[in-house]
Order: structure tokens, then sequence, then C-alpha cells
């Protein structure tokens, strides 16, 4: 009887192999001790079998997606701290992360002052989305316009575009740091306009949208842009306090102020 089940589990392991399912050939053997032992039920092995696969899988997946996308450093949902930024609706950014707005096309705005997480929340939901299997690329707005600069120059620029129309997601980080010159703003809103109702963007901004006129030089194509953008869109307004200066706010308050009376001033 022994012998029998030792063979049906090297078949097991045989198995896996077979179909390529590393992370859950190495989790299988503990997880069959745990279920001998009867501290887990027939589901949750399984359960946890799949699991270990899943997590493998994403994790190469992410690991591919950070090679190509350009994205600045790794931040997920998990990492951020809803209690510190409390003008940020959970469940929006929960359902956000559920991907769903990726079928449909539509985008997501992040709006708020510097340090709040936009660029923290932009990140993760590319993250979610490479992890999904769905190709992703991040941009500062600057670093965006002066890769179009260069393709139009080389007379590329069609070609750049559709490039940049293939990702599902695409972040556009850092709309209004910089000034944009007017040609650069064309650029920007072709961009806009090859993704509009074929893939979602992800913008970031410290500036209102009343505010992106001035900052793209021109408010007739200003318009133009955010009509597009808002076709479809999920907008987060974030009002807080920066999450880099959080140290500083502790160090200048009285010690016997809490966190929470802080983060209203
Ligand atoms: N609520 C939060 N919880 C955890 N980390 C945060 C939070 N908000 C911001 N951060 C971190 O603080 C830093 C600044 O956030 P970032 O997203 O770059 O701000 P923004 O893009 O709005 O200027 C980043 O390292 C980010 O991961
Ligand atoms: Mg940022």
């Amino acid at each position: 009887m022994k012998r029998v089940e030792g063979s049906r589990r090297e078949r097991v392991r045989a198995m896996l192999a077979d179909l390529k399912m590393p992370g859950a050939l190495e989790a299988v053997d503990g997880i069959l001790a745990q279920a001998d032992g009867g501290t887990v039920t027939a589901t949750e092995a399984i359960e946890q079998l799949l699991s270990a696969q899943i997590v493998l899988r994403n994790n190469r997946r992410l690991q591919t997606a950070m090679r190509s996308s350009r994205l600045p450093a790794i931040k997920t949902l998990a990492q951020f701290d809803f209690a510190f930024q409390p003008s940020i609706k959970r469940e929006q950014i929960q359902a956000l992360h559920e991907l769903g707005f990726l079928e449909r096309a539509e985008n997501v705005v992040l709006l708020g002052p510097p340090g709040v997480g936009k660029t923290h929340l932009a990140i993760s939901l590319a993250i979610a989305a490479a992890e999904s299997g769905r190709r992703v690329y991040y941009g500062t707005l600057a670093a965006l316009i002066e890769s179009l600069t260069e393709a139009r120059t080389a007379g590329n620029l069609a070609r750049r575009l559709r490039v940049l129309t293939h990702p599902a997601l695409l972040v556009i980080d850092e709309i209004g740091y910089l000034p944009v010159s007017q040609d650069d703003a064309v650029l920007f809103f072709q961009l806009i306009n090859a993704r509009h109702e074929r893939a979602s963007t992800v913008l970031t901004s410290n500036k209102g949208f009343e505010e992106w006129g001035s900052v793209l030089g021109d408010e007739v194509m200003a318009a133009a842009l955010i009509d597009r953008v808002l076709h479809h869109c999920h907008i987060v307004n974030i009002r807080g306090n920066s999450y880099r200066m959080r140290a500083h706010q502790d160090l200048l308050r009285p010690a016997s102020e809490n966190r929470s009376e802080g983060a209203r001033t």
C-alpha cells in the first residue's frame, strides 16, 4: 500500500514537471505532508498547490514586465497605507486593481499634490496588469514626449505612436511638473488620440484639469485632450499630506498630538 502511494506521488511529480508547473512541483511534498497530517483538507491542498504555481507565474510575468515596461520601482497595493491618506476611497482603488477598466479601455487619472501616492498607485495598477499577463509601459510625460520627438526627427513618428498604443496599460506620470511647448503638446495629444477607446491610460498630475491649458501652452488643445481622457475615465482626487514628509511632520509636532490630528491640518 505504501509503495503504491509512493509511486503515485512520483507520478504526480512527473505530471507537474510535464505540465511545466515548477511552482506546484516545489510545493507539492510539503502540501501532501500537511494533508497526511490532517492539518489541511483535500480542497485546501489543491488550492495551495495551484496558488503556489500562480505565485510563481505572476512573479515571472512581473520580472519580464520590469525589463520591458520601464517601471521605475515595484510598488504594490499591499504596500499602500490607506490610513495615511483618508481622502482616498479604498473600495475605488481595490476595484480598479481588479482591472475591469482595462477590458473597457477606460482611463484612470490620479490628481493631487506631491508625495500623496499618485505614482505609487499608478505603478501598482501597472503591476497588477503585468501579473495578469498584460503588456504595460511607464513613462513620465517628459520622457514620452522626448521619445516621440526623437521618432519625429527620425521620420518614425507614426510607428512610435503605434508602439505606444500597443500596451494594454500606459502610465503617463508627472503631467504638470514641467511646462510643455506647444509642439510637444501636439505629440501628447496625438498619443492620447491614438490610445483613445483602444487601450487604457493612467495619468497622474499635480495640477487640476483647469490648469492643463497653461501646462500645455494651448487651452484649445488641452480641452480636446481632456475631453478624450475623460470620455471613459475614473478620477482619483487625492487631498492630503506628503508621505515623503511624514517623518518630518512627526518631528515638527508636539508629542501629545497623534497622527490623525496632524493629517487634518
Ligand atoms: N499611503 C501610502 N502608503 C505607503 N507608501 C506611500 C503612500 N503614499 C506614498 N507612499 C510612498 O511615498 C513615496 C512618494 O509617493 P509617490 O507615489 O511617489 O507620490 P506622488 O507621485 O504623488 O508625488 C513613494 O515611495 C511611495 O511609495
Ligand atoms: Mg509621482
